[in-house]
């Protein structure tokens, strides 16, 4: 049988640029290659799309300096990169594509919307649950609607609170006590994420915050464990969810520095809860995904309160894979190895 050709799409335009070359070389080796030849695409910050010889370019960031370009037609006739080397274009066809993208033009129904219209398969969530579930707001709409609990907010748009900071302050703490949290709308690896104790804090961070996005909640501070819980799964085939993790930040909260750098960070597989509380994380993790149309994977981020209240945070569609992350450990704890995930995320691209 004709080996098939997976384009594996990594870096990206977002703040989260990092973390995916970090994720990538993990997810890349993981796939079988007795089945599937790899095209790596490095995207650069700026948004250039380049030929990536090999893993180990990606790991040493020598893929940064290729000549070669390498961009993705949206004709759906073609289903092909067009490849420029040396003055020479060419198409070469692929069969489908692994975005390992996080955050804005990757996680966010952007390039998925690309790959639409190419008609290619690709890993992962389609357009509107990526889009969805980037924008925390339109999260939070969707999930008030299922009657999960999450932490109340304040909705606030840039343009509004430069024309009246006065203004967005006093709704703001007219609601809430201090501290309180507050998010870019669309981000990820906590980028932009501030927690504030006052309120030179709260303006701070909202200024911080508005450099991410247009778009920024402030809520309530959620006192509890950090629990995630890795979904899998779509279409025709049942939801699967896997048992749950504990974060347990080297930080005030789990910022970007905590996230990937400092080493006492500390994750736990199937940490002890109040009652049945992990059950009740896992039940709210698929209600998540399916609300949200999840197809694939997706990583769906909570809090649960010494009392065993369950408290949803946010989901994410392309989870990471760097070597710490709880995605694919989740997996692996419940006895499915990395390479078995990969594997089967690539056949449910083909399954769709
Ligand atoms: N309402 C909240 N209460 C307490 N901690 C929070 C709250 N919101 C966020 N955090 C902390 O900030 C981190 C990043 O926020 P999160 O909403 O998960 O954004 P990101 O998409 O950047 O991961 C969380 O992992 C958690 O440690
Ligand atoms: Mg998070």
């Amino acid at each position: 049988m004709k080996k098939k050709k997976i384009a594996v799409l990594f870096g990206g335009q977002s703040s989260e640029h990092i973390v995916s070359c970090m994720s990538v070389a993990n997810v890349a080796e993981q796939i079988d290659t007795e089945h599937y030849d790899l095209l790596l695409i490095g995207i650069t910050e700026d948004g250039h799309w380049l030929k990536t010889a090999s893993i180990s370019d990606i790991r040493s960031g020598a893929w940064k300096e290729s000549q070669t370009e390498a961009v993705l037609s949206p004709d759906a006739t073609k289903q092909c990169i067009i490849i420029t080397e040396n003055g020479n274009t060419y198409e070469e066809k692929v069969d489908a594509v692994f975005p390992v993208l996080h955050g804005p033009f990757g996680e966010d129904g952007t390039v998925q919307g690309l790959l639409e219209m190419a008609r290619l398969p690709y890993v992962g969530c389609g357009v509107l649950s990526s889009a969805v579930s980037m924008d925390k707001l339109y999260t939070k709409i969707i999930v008030d609607d299922l009657g999960i609990r999450q932490a109340d907010y304040v909705p606030v748009m840039s343009w509004r609170m430069k024309k009246d900071m006065d203004g967005t302050i006093a709704q703001i703490e007219g609601k809430f006590s201090y501290p309180v949290f507050i998010k870019p709308s669309n981000a990820g690896s906590s980028r932009g994420v501030s927690k504030a104790e006052n309120r030179e804090q709260l303006i701070a961070g909202l200024e911080e915050a508005a450099k991410h996005d247009r778009k920024i909640l402030v809520e309530e501070m959620i006192y509890g464990h950090e629990i995630e819980c890795a979904v899998f799964g779509g279409g025709q085939k049942p939801v699967q969810s896997s048992g749950v993790g504990e974060i347990l930040a080297a930080a005030d909260f789990y910022d970007f520095e905590a996230k990937y750098f400092n080493e006492e960070s500390r994750t736990v597989i199937n940490p002890s809860l109040p009652g049945d509380a992990a059950e009740r994380v896992r039940k709210a993790a698929e209600a998540v995904f399916n609300a949200v149309d999840g197809y694939g994977l997706a990583r769906v981020d909570f809090f649960v309160t010494d009392d065993g209240e369950v408290i949803f945070n946010e989901i994410n569609t392309m989870p990471g894979f760097t070597a710490i992350s709880m995605y694919p450990m989740l997996w692996e704890a419940a006895g499915i190895t990395k390479k078995e995930l990969i594997n089967r995320l690539i056949e449910l691209a083909f399954e769709r």
